[in-house]
């Protein structure tokens, strides 16, 4: 006698067993608003992906919402760079406009990116001084943003650029401003990832110099992963992003046994690109490996997941 571990797979039964389940809840859509455009403009290297100007971005993410997504992130492009990323934290900026608009007119919670790489001219997330890219000095621009992003009525801010200390920084900045409520999903676990080579086509946050090692994670190295991690929850994040998603599974696995905090993946650009261009040549089914790679990464342990994807799952899911 043997145990028949098929007798489970012959039935419905298979449904009622299923260990883990992906809802619409869990997902997150990214979203680029661009200042200098009028219209929707495709973004190349990621199919069915657009720059949204300020005058559509509000209809589009309640067809987003209507979907029955929850959240967005907003990613801004905007018209004037310069070395200090001024327009990241300008009152009247596109991201914070965007916000206003969008808070108007759709009930869907609204995360924006706080960073300052789309919005240097030389594309990196800090000040930078002599070919080195400064933490502290980024740290007061960083809570300045992530201040006006509050101010125009976003949910949640994600600082996703990797100096030590800016989670410490943007929580002390939100209380000492009365917005003591306001949500914190840290880039904890960010890693210094080829996969973002689409995103940076999208946002114009490509690098004139150098790349981002001196502060996005070694893809080597897991237990300091740990260590980014536990930080920022000592600083106060109230949610922690690993990213990317698919290449990382075992970094999500470790983030959610140890610290079983709220958990947030991020399946990246290129993560979309590679699945988008070979279900375009034929080699694979989109919607089966959609599937099962959310599937995949919830099974790792992410509570929600930031995909390119998330409009054509929830479609799936109804
Ligand atoms: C900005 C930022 C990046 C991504 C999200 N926020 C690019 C980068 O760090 O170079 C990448 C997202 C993606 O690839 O989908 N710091």
């Amino acid at each position: 006698m043997f145990p028949r571990m098929r007798r489970l797979r012959q039935t419905k039964v298979r449904d009622m067993i299923r260990e883990t389940t992906l809802t619409t809840k869990d997902l997150i859509y990214p979203m680029f608003v661009d200042e200098r455009s009028t219209k929707p403009v495709p973004i190349k290297s990621m199919p069915g992906q657009f720059r949204f100007p300020l005058t559509s971005i509000a209809d589009e993410v309640k067809a987003v919402s209507d979907l029955g997504i929850l959240a967005i992130i907003l990613f801004g492009i905007p018209s004037h760079k310069d070395e200090i990323g001024s327009s990241a934290y300008d009152p009247d900026g596109i991201i914070q406009r965007a916000v206003r608009t969008i808070k108007d007119e759709v009930d869907i919670v609204v995360i924006t990116d706080v960073c300052l790489c789309e919005y240097m001219t030389h594309g990196h997330c800090g000040v930078v001084e002599n070919g080195k890219v400064l933490n502290d000095p980024t740290l007061e621009i960083l809570a300045k943003t992530a201040v006006s992003h509050a101010e125009a009525g976003a949910d949640v801010v994600a600082p996703s650029g990797m100096m030590d200390g800016m989670v410490d920084a943007i929580r002390t900045a939100l209380d000492d401003d009365g917005f003591s409520d306001m949500i914190i999903m840290s880039y904890a676990a960010k890693y210094a990832s080829s996969f973002y080579a689409p995103f940076r086509e999208a946002a114009e946050s490509g690098y004139a110099f150098g790349d981002r090692r001196s502060y996005q994670m070694d893809p080597s190295n897991s237990d300091e992963a740990l260590r980014e991690v536990s930080l920022d929850i000592q600083e106060g994040a109230d949610i922690i992003m690993v990213k990317p998603a698919l290449p990382y599974l075992d970094i999500i696995y470790r983030v959610k046994t140890e610290f079983g905090v709220p958990l947030a993946a991020y399946n990246v650009s290129g993560e979309y690109a590679m699945v988008k261009a070979a279900a375009e040549k034929g080699w694979l089914d989109e919607k089966e490996v959609v599937m099962e790679s959310m599937l995949a990464i919830k099974r790792a342990g992410a509570d929600l997941i930031l995909t390119y994807f998330a409009k054509e799952v929830a479609e799936w899911l109804r």
